[in-house]
């Protein structure tokens, strides 16, 4: 409900507004933009990460996202909480169509991508997903075309509005290009300035694929201590997870920043807001650590 009026503003801290702007004498929310996926849907450029929380957890901090201006939510099968996310999207008083709800599904359902999705949905409580992805490509199990295969065929009969992948190597989306002809629409992947993934963002780019960031302020790492991060942040008048953030909303990209804390969540919904200069953005290019602190999908997958 974009121009929603509210009660009270969240406090800030910094320069950056934490998701309200002013309308006259009255605070009015302000929402992430949305960008065009290739098959013709928009899914807004922020999103609710929701791993690792269960379904009460989730359920709270999906509503209290809701409340602050969020319309993306990012869950899993494997998070074990779409029931809590399902519960909050239809109980949260707006239309299910103002809500974009990101499901993935877990490897044994490769071969049969269309229970894998019905299982997502009836644990949703969801006619339909905004976007399902292949959460990992497992290559052992051989299967991940026929997955996407799959996918393709829900997309057709509306189940999904939008299709794609996670963690997939560019090898592993050539192969599904060579096999279908039809990229997936985004590939999850995890990014952030310590792990800035040149050679897949450049085969995105290539081929016409939103690339979307998970761990986005770096969960597991010191980036948000990080002294250029400090210095950059501290330059524009945000927060570093803010920059951190906004690092890769100026590029197009789509994140998924987890937040259980409302005050983190309107924070991090502010990066929108946030303006990177070109040397800003070089400087957090540099802190890019390369390859190695990557989770091998090669190797790992669930
Ligand atoms: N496709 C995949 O394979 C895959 C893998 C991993 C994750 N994901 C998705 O991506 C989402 C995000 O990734 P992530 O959870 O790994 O990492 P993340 O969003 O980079 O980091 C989350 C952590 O950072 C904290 N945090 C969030 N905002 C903050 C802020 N503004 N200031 C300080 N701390 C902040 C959170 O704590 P509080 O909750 O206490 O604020 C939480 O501990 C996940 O939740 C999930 O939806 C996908």
């Amino acid at each position: 409900m974009p121009g929603r009026e509210l009660d009270s503003i969240p406090s800030g801290e910094a320069g950056v507004a934490v998701g309200y702007r002013m309308r006259g004498k009255l605070p009015v929310m302000t929402l992430a933009p949305r960008i065009p996926l290739p098959g013709g849907t928009t899914i807004p450029q922020i999103g609710l990460g929701t791993w690792p929380m269960d379904d009460a957890e989730v359920e709270r901090a999906v509503r209290s996202a809701i409340d602050l201006g969020y319309r993306h939510v990012d869950t899993a099968e494997n998070y074990q909480n779409e029931r809590g996310v399902g519960k909050a999207v239809r109980e949260c008083g707006l239309a299910r169509e103002e809500i974009f709800v990101t499901t993935k599904f877990n490897k044994e359902w490769h071969g049969d991508a269309r229970s894998g999705v019905t299982g997502n949905l009836e644990r949703l409580g969801l006619d339909y997903a905004d976007l399902v992805l292949i959460h990992w490509p497992n290559p052992d199990q051989d299967q991940y075309v026929a997955a996407w295969e799959g996918l393709l065929a829900l997309r057709e009969e509306g189940l999904a509005r939008a299709v794609g992948v996670s963690n997939f190597t560019p090898p592993q989306l050539q192969r599904l290009l060579d096999a279908t002809g039809v990229a997936p629409e985004i590939n999850q992947i995890e990014l952030h300035p310590y792990l800035a993934r040149k050679a897949a963002r450049a085969f995105h780019a290539e081929h016409g694929i939103v690339t979307s960031g998970w761990s986005p302020v770096g969960r597991g790492t010191d980036l948000l201590d990080n002294p250029v991060l400090a210095r950059v942040a501290a330059a524009v008048g945000c927060t570093p997870s803010q920059a951190a953030l906004a690092w890769q909303l100026q590029r197009g990209y789509v994140v998924p920043p987890k937040s259980a804390a409302p005050e983190r969540q309107a924070k991090n919904l502010a990066a929108a807001q946030v303006v990177l200069t070109d040397d800003a953005i070089a400087a957090l290019d540099g802190l890019d650590q390369g390859e190695a602190g990557a989770v091998d999908s090669r190797t790992f997958g669930h």
